[in-house]
């Protein structure tokens, strides 16, 4: 089967310092996989790469099959291939309903929602329902985005995310910065995503990429140190050694 998304080769060089090292990977339709290691081993500028943010030095993109190599992050984003927000891009002072709508807006490619014909309302409206749903935050529809707790924050943002239905939806440190004690709210949300989505995230905490993941890439010093199920991960020698330390089992 085509993978939802797949990279050949992908490299970037700063100058002579390699920060990604032939990265070759596959993301099925469905995937929940976890992209860990260590601080600098080049997991962020990986996802920039793959959505266009930055420019490999070599390698191709393919989003289910096809490839995406040269275009650009809107172009990737339009094909459904989408990344988390980052704080700054939501409208803080507006509710969280309209901020949804913005993006919905975007996505259906209407002009504004002033003027709208009675079949684009029905429609704008059920993705709206739709999205707002699927995170959980009809609740705080109604509520500033400036008014919530940082964690239902980063959810909006996973909302807006959603809106423009992605097909492979990457996630960097999705519950960074969200106190403990919030971090379900996002997990939650992450794991009552649709089935067929393929996710792929970044994440520290071992607890949550070990219950949220399906598969699991370890990336040491910018290339693949190994790839495999959650179980096969946790018993790997060099893994256990470079990145869990001796402490963990
Ligand atoms: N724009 C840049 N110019 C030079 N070096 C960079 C740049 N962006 C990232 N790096 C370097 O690339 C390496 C990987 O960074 P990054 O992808 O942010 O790692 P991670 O997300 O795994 O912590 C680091 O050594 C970082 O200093
Ligand atoms: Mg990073």
């Amino acid at each position: 089967m085509t993978a939802a998304l797949q990279t050949i080769g992908l490299a970037k060089n700063f100058g002579a310092l390699n920060v990604t090292r032939n990265v070759s990977l596959d993301f099925e339709r469905g995937a929940r996989t976890a992209l860990i290691g260590p601080n600098g081993a080049g997991k962020t500028t990986l996802v920039n790469l793959i959505t266009g943010a930055l420019d490999a030095s070599a390698g191709q993109v393919f989003l289910d099959g096809h490839e995406i190599s040269g275009l650009s992050q809107a172009a990737r984003a339009r094909r459904g291939l989408v990344r988390t927000f980052q704080i700054s891009r939501l409208f803080r002072p507006l509710t969280v309903e309209d901020n949804i709508r913005l993006a919905c807006i975007q996505r259906l490619g209407l002009q504004s929602s002033i003027i709208l014909s009675g079949s684009e309302k029905a429609d704008l409206g059920d993705a709206v329902a739709s999205v707002m749903d699927l995170t959980g935050l009809s609740d705080s529809a109604r509520m500033t985005v400036s008014s919530l707790a940082y964690g239902e924050q980063r959810l909006v943002e996973l909302a807006l995310a959603l809106a423009l239905r992605p097909n492979v939806l990457l996630l960097d440190e999705p519950a960074a910065g969200v106190p403990q004690s919030e971090s379900h709210i996002i997990m939650d949300a992450i794991a009552s995503l649709p089935s067929e989505l393929a996710v792929v995230f970044i994440e520290h905490d071992m607890d949550l990429v070990f219950r949220f993941a399906k598969k699991i890439v370890v990336l040491v010093d910018g290339a693949v140190l190994v790839e495999g199920t959650p179980d096969a991960i946790a018993s790997h020698e060099e893994v256990k050694r470079i990145y869990f330390g001796e402490a963990r089992p």
